[in-house]
């Protein structure tokens, strides 16, 4: 019975069709995506701190109102994916557990500090720049709830990238002081937002097996290029320096060459000990709790629905 349900998922991966959730699936095919889905999920939630530390501070009131909706998109981005892994069988609570457990990975980028208002627009610019580019061909996953909800992510994410390119541009129109405070976060964010793509191909343990699966569609480093090239020429309209002296594009290759990346610097980040991983955890704990009452009011309300059904 298994190497029936077995072929027929191979068979349906090399058609390169869907998986839905009442197909059978392998379960490191479940566990993968368990894990890169909440993984997924974290980040959009984790995301929103280092944003909505400018809400309050936006410098008018049309900015207030964009970061705001932008923020609100994330939160809406955490719920569709936690919605994907739960088809799986993992529960909310579980993920929710492993979060503020501090056992659960979510992207590195959001770990590090926001002090002035020109990193929302690198963030709008370069942190959802390479997620458009990472996430573009998550769309064709192979398993369909994952897919499906990429599609309307990415259509959100194109909106912050244009958003935060927007902030910088209008700052680089401006004074010698906000030209230089743009090019100081362009500075902070370059090189983490290169790492967002994950360690190197020859380092990245689940790419193989992710990419004979369908789940991703293009190697860590094979993004990076992508992310570099479609930097590269906005960086002129913008008038800020990409911060590496040896960014350069070889005809040869058909590749850009570039410094080497502080993996070391990662490495600590994915350990915990990033400028502010610390601090992120603890704002969503306290998020948590503070939200109890919410949860507690709606297992109430479900379970007299559920009481009421019964009458
Ligand atoms: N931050 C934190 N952890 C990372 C990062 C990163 N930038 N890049 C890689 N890792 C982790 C992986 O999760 C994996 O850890 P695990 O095995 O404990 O789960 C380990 O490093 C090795 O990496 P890979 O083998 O390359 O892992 P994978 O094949 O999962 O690729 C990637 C990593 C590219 C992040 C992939 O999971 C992915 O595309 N995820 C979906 C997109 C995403 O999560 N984006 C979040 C940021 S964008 C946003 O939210 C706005």
């Amino acid at each position: 019975h298994d190497e029936a349900a077995q072929a027929l998922f191979d068979d349906l991966i090399a058609k390169d069709s869907r998986i839905e959730p009442r197909d059978w699936m392998p379960e490191a095919y479940r566990k993968t995506l368990i894990r890169q889905i909440s993984q997924h999920a974290h980040s959009e939630i984790i995301g929103m701190q280092p944003e909505s530390n400018w809400i309050t501070r936006a410098p008018s009131l049309k900015r207030k109102a964009i970061l705001m909706a932008k923020v609100q998109d994330e939160a809406g981005h955490g719920l569709y994916l936690y919605s994907a892994a739960q088809t799986l069988g993992i529960s909310r609570e579980e993920m929710m557990d492993q979060l503020i457990e501090g056992r659960a990975r979510y992207s590195s980028i959001f770990n590090y500090t926001t002090p002035t208002w020109a990193d929302m627009g690198a963030i709008g610019w370069l942190v959802d720049g390479a997620a458009i580019c990472n996430q573009v061909p998550l769309c064709r996953a192979s398993y369909g709830p994952y897919g499906r909800a990429m599609v309307r992510i990415c259509k959100e994410e194109s909106f912050h990238q244009r958003q935060g390119f927007e902030i910088l541009l209008e700052l680089m129109q401006g004074t010698e002081a906000q030209r230089e405070m743009a090019q100081d976060a362009v500075n902070r964010w370059y090189w983490p937002s290169l790492m967002m793509f994950g360690p190197p191909d020859d380092q990245s343990p689940n790419s193989a097996q992710s990419m004979a699966w369908n789940i991703k569609r293009f190697s860590n480093d094979d993004l990076r290029q992508r992310f570099v090239g479609m930097l590269v020429p906005q960086a002129e309209v913008l008038g800020v320096t990409l911060p590496d002296p040896n960014l350069r594009f070889d005809e040869e290759t058909g590749q850009y060459e570039m410094s080497e990346i502080d993996w070391t610097e990662f490495d600590e980040v994915l350990a915990g000990r990033g400028p502010a991983n610390a601090e992120r955890l603890r704002r969503r704990r306290q998020a948590h709790e503070e939200g109890a009452w919410v949860r507690e009011a709606a297992h109430e309300y479900a379970r007299k629905q559920a009481e009421r059904a019964l009458e």
